[in-house]
């Protein structure tokens, strides 16, 4: 069985993707934290509380703190701390690399790889050895916007974040060769899959775990209107392949970080463009809410 690494740059939405893979009884071997929702001493203490809330013990690395190339652009969309500004008590932990633990460990294990960040930390794995990917089965990546429909039209201009905020290390994996999954706005921002004040006001905020995610996720439709889930559909895309329709392609990724899709069956990129939303219900929303 192929051991499942978690990339993030925990932010609400991939506290929750944490959240959905364990709640489905899927345990990430280990968690990389990165920079991206906000700055890496953010996202990896963020990450580390919410496996101390989920009371799962799964080592948390370190990963990339800065794009490749380019001045690291924050937006404090997931508030000032990268996690809805939600107060915890900063963990002592030792600080381990997790580029070199990934590395490590693909020379004898074969690996799945969900990442919901910029991909900077596997562009710097990739730099490391030519054929160290070899290992890596499959990548499932948040990111994209395809203009597929009407909600893949960018959330940073017409870009997506997570490759607006590194479009040099978004190509470089794009264009490895590796199986790789996109999960892009164009399905994560269709308004059926989002969380709003109704969701909330029918939650059952009775322990530690559901008061935290009623915090973060209140925050983000008090301050947005709406709630996007679009790192727990991407760990969906890991649980159930068959939730989604895709189109197989070539991606390619402008300076400004516009993802474009060239259809090519003997592409080794796939853009999911449809969701089911009645698995997505069953195994993601009715989780939470
Ligand atoms: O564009 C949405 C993506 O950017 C999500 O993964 C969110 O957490 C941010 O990383
Ligand atoms: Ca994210």
């Amino acid at each position: 069985m192929a051991k499942l690494i978690l990339i993030v740059d925990t932010g609400v939405d991939d506290a929750l993707a944490i959240m959905t893979l364990v709640k489905n009884g899927i345990k990430p071997d280990f968690i990389i934290a990165a920079s991206g929702n906000s700055d890496l001493d953010n996202t990896l203490n963020n990450t580390i509380e919410v496996t101390k809330i989920l009371e799962e013990n799964i080592p948390v690395y370190y990963g990339a703190y800065r794009p490749l190339i380019r001045e690291p652009y924050y937006e404090d969309y997931h508030g000032q701390n990268g996690l809805a500004n939600y107060t915890y008590e900063m963990h002592e932990f030792n600080k381990i690399n997790g580029i070199i633990e990934l590395y490590n460990t693909l020379k004898d294990e074969e690996v799945d790889i969900i990442i919901t960040c910029p991909l900077t930390t596997l562009a710097l794995l990739f730099s490391l050895e030519k054929n160290i990917i070899k290992n890596i089965r499959r990548i499932i990546v948040m990111g994209g916007a395809f203009a597929l429909n009407e909600y893949g039209t960018g959330n940073v201009g017409d870009a997506e974040f997570n490759i607006f905020y590194d479009p040099e290390a978004a190509n470089m994996v794009f264009n490895s060769g590796i199986k790789i999954y996109t999960i892009p706005l164009d399905v994560t921002m269709n308004p059926n899959f989002s969380i709003k004040d109704d969701d909330l006001n029918k939650m059952h905020v009775n322990s530690n775990e559901s008061k935290f995610i009623y915090e973060l996720v209140k925050y983000m439709v008090n301050r947005h209107g709406s709630f996007e889930m679009h790192d727990p559909i991407a760990a969906l895309a890991y649980l159930n392949e068959k939730a989604f329709k895709y189109i197989t392609g070539k991606i390619s990724v402008d300076r400004n970080g516009k993802t474009l899709l060239t259809r090519d069956e003997k592409g080794s990129c796939m853009v999911a463009y449809s969701l089911d939303i009645n698995i997505y219900q069953k195994n993601v929303k009715n989780l939470f809410f």
